[in-house]
């Protein structure tokens, strides 16, 4: 069993970074693995990955040491992922898609197209004997639901459980590639179809979790059984802090999903690498539809590589720490990914969920959820979660992932609940206003003739009013 493999990538400082805070930078280099980083409020830090890759790295670097090998991988039947993680504006999108995946130079081509590449070059000196089939497809995970983006109806796609495939996206169209070029050509379909939006940190931000879904399938001469493998590459939303991004109205709602289902992935990757091992220990994948498909990937059955990437500009110093926190306690999760279960589909053993602490809550939630509005609940849900993390640090498994590590993931699971918590509270305030200026219409509405219908409307809304100061109160000021 070997550990994903987890590096960091500092883009150059943008524009905006040096008009505002000038040249400086919040990390220095060691050497190609190891940095250090300053955070004015926190202090000093040293982290270690398996590679690091500074401002002046090039794309074809990052595909070179952390996509290639798992590209001839799954040409060879063994399944891989290659996620993309940070702060908004960090560089995740460039890195996974480079600036244009039509119109781009060599230099600057991101892992996609490069990922293509590969395909075609393994394939072309593979020789006569083995055929290979390749199909993409391509979804997005969009305010809590699946989207294809071949094809735009199916906009609420299911995640289903197979014994012979793993997770899989049910109906998902399946384009097959016949050349790099047509590739590119069907990539940049799909990628127009995405959802992006402008915030006050990136002009382009992706305002969805992206996934590109290889399938790989080998038909060997004769009797051979041919191997089947698939990549996955997951370009994700990045985490938002409202006051930076300036997000209202729909980008507010959008941010607020992003950072709850970003919240899931901490609490996933906590539960794998905190708790103890065995079926004792329930991996709450269910808890959002990113953790759920990306259920093979984390559990173990797939080269996994996260890059974590991140702004080098001292005004972001506290998200970069997070990053760093997440990809450090993400390396301590263990994959061994099976071949044996692509090439016998029906030896796969899956492993059921064990009656946990996650499920007696989830019972609690279905019997209050009769008496109480679902928005209350949803509440419930997210505190329950979040106090789960917080004073639940299970004993750790090995004695590198002992206190230090439970410390982390805490950090990094209370940071994202916080993120997510302080996105609720704003919405509530905003709620809380709208109300107020509901009832002084309705309070006007009562001078005059329809005074008894309009003194009902202003009770329902009093009583939303102080049900809604309720929830505020419960979450502090
Ligand atoms: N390594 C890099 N070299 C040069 N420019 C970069 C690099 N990384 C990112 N950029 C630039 O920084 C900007 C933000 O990058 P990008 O859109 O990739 O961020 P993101 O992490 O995907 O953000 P979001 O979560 O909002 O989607 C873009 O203009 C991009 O071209
Ligand atoms: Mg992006």
């Amino acid at each position: 069993m070997s550990n994903i493999t987890v590096c960091a990538r500092f883009r150059p400082l943008s524009s905006r970074e040096r008009r505002d805070y000038g040249d400086s930078i919040c990390i220095q280099r060691i050497d190609d693995e190891t940095f250090s980083l300053k955070d004015e409020k926190e202090g000093d830090f040293k982290f270690t990955f398996d590679r690091v890759f500074y401002e002046t790295s090039e794309q074809v670097d990052v595909y070179t040491f952390l996509a290639r090998p798992i590209v001839r991988d799954a040409m060879k039947g063994i399944n891989g992922t290659i996620i993309t993680y940070g702060q908004t504006g960090a560089g995740k999108t460039y890195s996974m898609e480079g600036v244009n995946i039509l119109d781009c130079d060599e230099q600057k081509k991101g892992l996609l197209s490069r990922v293509i590449d590969g395909f075609f070059e393994d394939i072309s000196s593979s020789g006569e004997s083995i055929k290979y089939t390749i199909k993409l497809s391509m979804v997005e995970i969009y305010m809590g639901k699946v989207r294809d983006l071949f094809d735009l109806s199916k906009d609420n796609i299911q995640i289903k459980e197979s014994k012979s495939e793993g997770i899989l996206l049910y109906g998902v169209t399946k384009i097959p590639l016949l050349d790099p070029a047509e590739a590119l050509q069907k990539l940049s379909h799909g990628l127009d179809n995405r959802a992006v939006g402008e915030t006050q940190m990136n002009m382009g931000s992706s305002r969805s979790h992206s996934l590109y879904i290889f399938t790989i399938q080998q038909e060997m001469n004769k009797d051979i059984r041919g191997k089947y493998g698939k990549l996955i590459l997951v370009d994700l939303a990045g985490s938002e802090k409202l006051e930076k991004t300036g997000a209202e109205g729909r980008a507010f709602e959008e941010a607020k999903t992003i950072n709850k289902s970003l919240s899931a992935l901490g609490n996933v990757v906590c539960a794998l690498t905190c708790g103890p091992t065995g079926r004792g220990n329930h991996i709450p994948y269910r808890d959002s539809k990113l953790t759920r498909i990306l259920q093979d990937a984390l559990g173990g059955n797939s080269r996994t590589a996260l890059l974590c990437c991140c702004s080098p500009s001292p005004s972001n110093a506290a998200e970069t720490l997070s990053t760093l926190r997440f990809g450090a306690r993400a390396k301590h999760i263990k994959a061994s990914p099976n071949i044996e279960s692509n090439e016998d589909k029906h030896a796969k053993v899956l492993i059921a969920p064990s009656p946990t602490e996650d499920d007696s809550r989830d019972r609690t939630l279905d019997k209050v959820r009769v008496q109480l509005h679902a928005e209350e609940v949803n509440w419930l849900q997210e505190l329950s979660i979040v106090q789960t993390t917080l004073s639940h640090p299970n004993p750790a498994e090995d004695s590198d992932s002992d206190s230090e590590g439970v410390m982390i993931c805490t950090i990094v699971s209370a940071r994202h609940a916080m993120e997510e918590l302080a996105t609720g509270v704003e919405q509530l305030k905003h709620s809380t206003k709208e109300l107020r200026r509901t009832i002084e219409v309705a309070e006007r509405l009562v001078a005059h003739e329809n005074a008894v219908n309009a003194a009902q409307h202003v009770c329902f809304l009093e009583k939303m009013l102080n049900r809604l100061m309720r929830l505020v109160a419960w979450f502090g000021p």
